[in-house]
């Protein structure tokens, strides 16, 4: 039997740059909340068995209400301080499954990802271990410390990452053990964790889409409200 494959929407956030005064994620684009967007496209993809659903704490409810009609949501759970506490309460909830399942982690500030992105993170991880999502970058980026440039990497080695982060449950859970035992723990993903903590573990990186933007700051929810139209007329 194929190995069962989780989706984890982390909404644990708080919003502080979007400064709506509620988690971004309750907030409305195209007249649905962008979670729903989110959880939507998990629970409409094939390949996708299970959705799990992580809150910020104080709007459980929310979620809970929001979640409650895709027939593929297994667990509303509340989240952590950071993104990678959120990440480790999706892993308890998943504590006893076997090693092979896939597990994908997806920021639900990004309500546009589409089944082409999901299907590709799916098809790369029939081969590896932990895929991620990443898309060119149109600006320069350059390493600056102390407001001097000290580096400019190649532009065209340089991806932006999205997710959704695709990982072998087994090799997640490894990565996460290790970090959670080093007093020094600091990454923004959960590749970055893998490639610190498992650094013999190859990350695969599949292409993402423009459209899967995060929605982070004020211009971003004009931007999505503008999307949302688009795809919903
Ligand atoms: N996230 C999470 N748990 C946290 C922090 C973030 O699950 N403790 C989730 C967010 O809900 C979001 C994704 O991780 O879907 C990406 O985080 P980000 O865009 O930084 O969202 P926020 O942390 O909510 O925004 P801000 O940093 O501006 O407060
Ligand atoms: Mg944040």
């Amino acid at each position: 039997m194929a190995a069962r494959t989780v989706a984890v929407v982390l909404a644990g956030g708080v919003g502080e740059r979007m400064g709506a005064g509620r988690p971004k994620q309750l907030m409305e684009v195209g007249g649905r909340p962008i979670l729903a967007h989110a959880i939507g496209a998990f629970d409409a993809h094939p390949g996708i068995d299970e959705v799990v659903v992580v809150m910020a704490s104080g709007h459980l409810r929310d979620a809970a209400a929001i979640a409650a009609p895709f027939r593929k949501t297994a667990a509303v759970i509340e989240g952590g301080d950071t993104r990678t506490a959120s990440t480790v309460a999706a892993l308890r909830v998943l504590d006893g499954r076997p090693d092979d399942v896939r597990v994908l982690f997806h920021d639900a500030a990004r309500p546009f990802v589409d089944a082409p992105v999901i299907d590709r993170v799916l098809d790369a991880l029939d081969g590896c271990e932990a895929v991620a999502v990443g898309v060119p970058s149109p600006d320069t980026i350059v390493v600056v410390e102390g407001g001097v440039v000290v580096s400019m990497p190649p532009r065209e080695t340089l991806s932006r990452f999205q997710t959704p982060q695709g990982f072998r449950l087994g090799t997640i859970r490894k990565a996460y053990e290790l970090a959670l035992a080093d007093p020094a723990l600091r990454a923004t993903d959960d590749c970055g964790i893998v490639h610190r903590y498992l650094p013999d573990v190859p990350i695969r990186v599949v292409a993402g889409s423009e459209r899967n933007l995060k929605v982070t700051q004020p211009l971003d929810a004009v931007v999505a409200e503008h999307l949302a139209t688009e795809v919903n007329p």
